[in-house]
């Protein structure tokens, strides 16, 4: 059986459907690139921003006539869409046979397996209800770089976001079991390793062991200059973190630990501490501010990296001019933009969504440009 598989979400997801695609693999299927030839379709799909779950329905609807063409074809939906919005995907897709969220997709080949005897519309979710985080095959198809996922799902409820929601739980991994996978990557000849969590400095909240993310990074340090004899320049990177957890013990380790990269990304979501109390963030932009002071002063030769939301209810011009200004203050290295999009179960979906679409591409261009002109002038004057 030949299987289609599309990813259009985070890294985490990029990185399931790598594992899902392990796990087919060691069951014997085979893939393609094209969906006219393959017996099994699979997207796995993200619920973050609405334009997210827009482009999935149109391009799982613009396949249907394979379907009408093959009944014996099998559609799934994967991912945080599944979580998101269950049964609703039938209504609007309803040549889609099964759905399965991200604390299930280890079940994969056993739905595949109902869908072949005869089940339809197959629903497989939990975690809303938290669920284990899935555990694949050890054996996996790598490069050069390879994600290693330390913990899945957030308790911060951040106002606008969904993806507690549709990852569950905040859950960590114990650090053994992700050793030991970052010593199968290296003997593999990965090189570049990325850790993933919604939330890594919350790494260790509710394992039997006592660590937290800083005592992780040393261990798998430690790990990696001992494996390292052959001086391969063996790195680790991390995504992501959150403002509030971000710390003195987390820079000091990163200055400290020669494998650990300097990059860190921060999403900043706003300049405005009215706003970013909106968001339930846990932090205003002065002591934002404070931990970037930290964090160059502390890691030398860094890089820092942000998202931002503009147009979120309620943000005046005033505040915006907040994000503009912290924009021009901090001079990140990279920013992504993004514009307010109301999600469902989020608390902010139950505020009036009241700054026009055109406001908010005004405000999306300006920081982009603004953005691109810091970018120029940072290349031309390296020490800024
Ligand atoms: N766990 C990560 C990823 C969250 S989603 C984190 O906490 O950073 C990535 C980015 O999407 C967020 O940082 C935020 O800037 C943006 N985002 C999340 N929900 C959004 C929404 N409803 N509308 C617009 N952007 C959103
Ligand atoms: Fe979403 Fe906030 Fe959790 Fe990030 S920290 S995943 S933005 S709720
Ligand atoms: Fe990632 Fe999107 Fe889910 S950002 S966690 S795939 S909602």
């Amino acid at each position: 059986m030949k299987v289609f598989l599309k990813n259009y979400g985070c890294q985490m997801n990029e990185h399931d459907s790598g594992r899902v695609k392990d796990l087919l693999a060691s069951e014997g299927f085979c893939f393609t690139e094209e969906p006219g030839e393959a017996d099994i379709l699979l997207f796995n799909t993200c619920s973050v921003r609405r334009h997210a779950e827009e482009r999935v329905f149109s391009r799982v609807s613009s396949l249907k006539a394979l379907k009408e063409r093959r009944p014996d074809i099998i559609f799934g939906i994967l991912g945080c869409m599944a979580e998101a919005l269950r049964e609703d995907i039938f209504i609007k897709l309803p040549h889609v046979d099964f759905l399965c969220g991200p604390a299930d997709l280890d079940k994969i080949p056993e739905i595949i397996k109902r869908v072949k005897s005869g089940g339809r519309h197959l629903i497989y979710v939990k975690a809303r209800k938290s669920g284990k985080i899935p555990e694949f095959p050890d054996k996996r198809d790598v490069g050069r770089n390879a994600y290693v996922k330390i913990m899945e799902g957030c308790d911060n409820f951040c106002s606008y976001c969904v993806v507690p929601y549709v990852r569950g739980e905040e859950r960590s991994r114990p650090s053994d079991k992700i050793l030991k996978e970052i010593k199968d990557l290296a003997d593999k000849g990965v090189t570049r390793i990325t850790l993933l969590g919604q939330n890594v400095n919350s790494y260790g909240r509710g394992l039997k062991e006592k660590i937290d993310f800083s005592n992780l990074l040393k261990k798998i340090d430690r790990l990696l200059r001992e494996i390292d004899k052959s001086a391969r320049n063996l790195k680790i990177d991390f995504l992501t973190s959150h403002p509030k957890d971000a710390g003195l013990d987390l820079f000091k380790a990163m200055a400290m630990l020669e494998s650990v990269s300097k990059k860190l990304h921060l999403p900043l979501q706003s300049g405005s501490s009215r706003i970013l109390k909106k968001m339930n963030r846990g932090y205003t932009i002065g002591k934002y501010k404070k931990i970037v002071k930290d964090f160059r002063k502390i890691v030398k030769g860094s890089s820092l990296s942000t998202d931002l939301i503009v147009g979120f209810p309620g943000e005046t011009r005033k505040d915006f001019n907040d994000t503009l200004k912290a924009l021009k203050e901090i001079l990140f290295d990279s920013a992504y933009i993004f514009k307010y999009s109301p999600r469902p179960f989020t608390a902010a979906s139950k505020l009036k969504d009241d700054v026009p679409q055109k406001e908010k591409e005004r405000r999306h261009s300006l920081l982009l440009e603004t953005q691109k002109k810091i970018l120029l002038s940072k290349i031309r004057n390296p020490s800024l």
